[in-house]
């Protein structure tokens, strides 16, 4: 093995002797990634096989990505991401030539370029290859961090630019990919990947999986455990470990009604199956939209479907982004922006405007805050990523800001042109990758022009904060929730029949000097410290640290801390520990908790920790 490598870097040697070491991947054309070495304007990879191993005992998945390329410009060479990985051996064509290669030295945010040397006729490039433990995609939970306690677990995490991490790849979302599969996992266990799934355990472990529609390489996503299948309805169902299974049916009851809701508005379901997996809790994100099949966190089986906008705005990238993608992670909010107003539309068929708006305009209040700490230049739609990780384009500006800019074009006309206008756009561009400018002159032509109508839309998108015609979302309910809290000097509100989000709104409307037996008071007799509602949770404890109400509620911050992996669950939470004076408390319920968060949640608390 160690020989073999040596060979390689010899051949290696000659073969980048009279090349550029690294290729450059900053452009000033809008369709070029910055966040991305290949360069598949040369040649460019289509469609994968994959076959992999999934080791629990060492934690790595090992076998082999064999690409079919097209190379219509006779390249020398064809680029692929990679990051960490151990690549062993890569061969061209069905007789399998070994070819020649080279790992180029890595960038802390993007990784190593992969630059291989194919002949003019090559059409299948095999890397031969294995993940390292730590590979940035991967979750791998204990057994003691699932429900069940028994089998280890498994997920993967592509986006933004992670794949890299698990499978080497042209990793742009420009780029569109087709796959198959073949998982092989311990016997007992499922494999589930964003593509066509088992319903049931296969007996020899052995998973075969097929993507056939083009999909950009973040959406590559594999699950392993302890899983179970149930269905909803004839197109959707949910996976789960069995022991929650029925509860995630009950709570996700309504996944058929939104799918038919969300076709209605903007055209057919293009995917076939829309499932859902409920993960273990140290999944990072809220949701992840992987095509046929959701990831998501636990923290959101309320108990009393409370929190099911998120699998709505799942949906909804099924899509803003899944069928229409971002070009780069600076159009990010083309896919969030679209997805969030989506959702709205969504939850409004299903549950009334009411219920929409109160979720708009929480959010609305959420992004507010976080503008406040945001550089002017990330308050705009579009931003510049280049020589930046795409992480930090990920705030609520493209979700929230992007919404309202959509519901202010509605607003220039009606719903029923705004919503045919929509639908062109997806039915247009179905299956392509767009940038921020596509879409601007696509609305000038089929929007704007057509009806007759102006719109401050460069404002809006390439300049910082909110425009003085910003629709302000206005909930009754939450008007009555921030009253109450106003008022909570003179007694306590009659809180029967509150949402978690007018809960969560009246917590985070308390008076700045409300103190601290007000809010052991409020604890007395709404046990809100004991709530199991992660919203209402994380409110509460970062609302009563920053008002001195700490020593009281510690042990019940820490359980919570340890048992929520969802980045954006913990990391305001620790946030304000530290920011309140309790660093070394943060710091400790942190070397405690962080065996069970993800790379994503602890690399960004232990960013702030540090
Ligand atoms: N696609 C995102 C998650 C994401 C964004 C992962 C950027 C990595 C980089 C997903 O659709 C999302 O927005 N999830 C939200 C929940 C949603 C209901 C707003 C989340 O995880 O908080
Ligand atoms: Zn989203």
């Amino acid at each position: 093995m160690k020989i073999h490598l040596l060979v390689c870097l010899l051949l290696l040697a000659l073969f980048t002797a009279c090349k550029q070491e690294t290729p450059t991947p900053a452009s000033p054309d809008p369709k070029a990634d910055p966040h991305s070495f290949a360069q598949p304007n040369l040649a460019v990879a289509k469609h994968l096989d994959l076959s992999l191993k999934v080791d629990f005992d060492q934690k790595t998945l090992s076998g082999t990505a064999a690409w079919t390329i097209e190379n219509p410009g006779k390249a020398s060479e064809i680029i692929f991401d990679t990051d960490n990985l151990d690549i062993q051996k890569i061969t061209l064509g069905k007789e399998a030539k070994e070819a020649k290669f080279h790992l180029v030295a890595p960038d802390s945010v993007l990784g190593s370029a992969l630059r291989v040397a194919i002949e003019p006729t090559t059409d299948l490039v095999t890397i031969h290859y294995a993940t390292r433990s730590d590979a940035a995609a991967l979750g791998w939970m204990e057994p003691s961090m699932t429900v069940g306690k028994k089998l280890p677990f498994l997920f993967t995490q592509g986006q933004a630019i992670l794949t890299r991490s698990w499978i080497p790849c042209q990793d742009s979302p420009g780029n569109r990919i087709t796959y198959n599969a073949n998982i092989e996992v311990p016997t007992g266990m499922m494999a589930v990947m964003s593509a066509e799934n088992p319903q049931q355990i296969s007996p020899d472990g052995k998973y075969s999986f097929k993507m056939d529609l083009p999909i950009a390489p973040y959406l590559i996503a594999l699950a392993v455990g302890d899983i179970a299948f149930k269905p909803i309805s004839g197109r959707t169902g949910v996976y789960a470990e069995p022991v929650m299974l029925e509860k995630v049916a009950w709570e996700f009851a309504d996944m058929e009604k939104m799918v038919v809701a969300a076709e209605s508005l903007y055209g057919p379901y293009a995917w076939g199956r829309f499932d859902v997996i409920v993960l273990p809790t140290g999944f990072p994100f809220g949701g992840m939209e992987n095509p046929k099949l959701t990831f998501a966190t636990p923290t959101v089986i309320a108990g009393d479907r409370s929190l099911v906008s998120l699998v709505a705005h799942e949906l909804a990238h099924s899509w803003s982004g899944n069928l229409v993608t971002n070009a780069t992670w600076a159009d990010f909010w083309l896919n969030e922006g679209f997805t969030v107003y989506f959702e709205r539309r969504i939850m409004e068929a299903l549950y009334g405007w009411d219920f929409a708006e109160m979720q708009d305009e929480l959010e609305y209040h959420e992004l507010l805050a976080e503008m406040e700490d945001l550089d002017s230049s990330d308050t705009q739609l579009k931003i510049d990523l280049i020589g930046r990780s795409p992480d930090d384009g990920s705030s609520m500006v493209p979700y929230q800001k992007g919404s309202m800019f959509l519901r202010m074009l509605e607003q220039k006309t009606d719903r029923g042109k705004w919503d045919a206008f929509l639908k062109s756009w997806f039915e247009t561009n179905k299956f392509t990758s767009k940038t921020t400018e596509d879409f601007l002159a696509f609305l000038q032509k089929n929007y704007l022009d057509k009806y007759q109508v102006t719109a401050n839309v460069e404002e809006w998108v390439y300049k910082p904060g909110i425009p003085a015609n910003c629709p302000v979302p206005q909930s009754g309910k939450l008007a009555a929730a921030k009253k109450a809290a106003d008022n909570i000097a003179n007694g306590f509100p009659d809180t029967n029949n509150w949402t978690p989000q007018e809960w969560v709104h009246f917590i985070r409307s308390l008076p700045e000097n409300a103190e601290v037996a007000t809010f052991k008071k409020l604890d007395e007799k709404f046990h809100l410290t004991q709530s199991t509602n992660a919203q209402i949770q994380l409110a509460w404890y970062e609302v009563s640290i920053r008002h001195g109400y700490v020593t009281e509620i510690l042990p019940q911050v820490e359980d919570y801390l340890v048992k929520v992996g969802r980045r954006y669950l913990v990391l305001a939470v620790y946030r304000a520990l530290k920011e309140t004076g309790h660093v070394e408390d943060a710091r400790r319920i942190f070397a405690k908790a962080k065996p069970g968060y993800h790379a994503v949640s602890w690399g960004s608390v232990e960013e702030l920790l540090k």
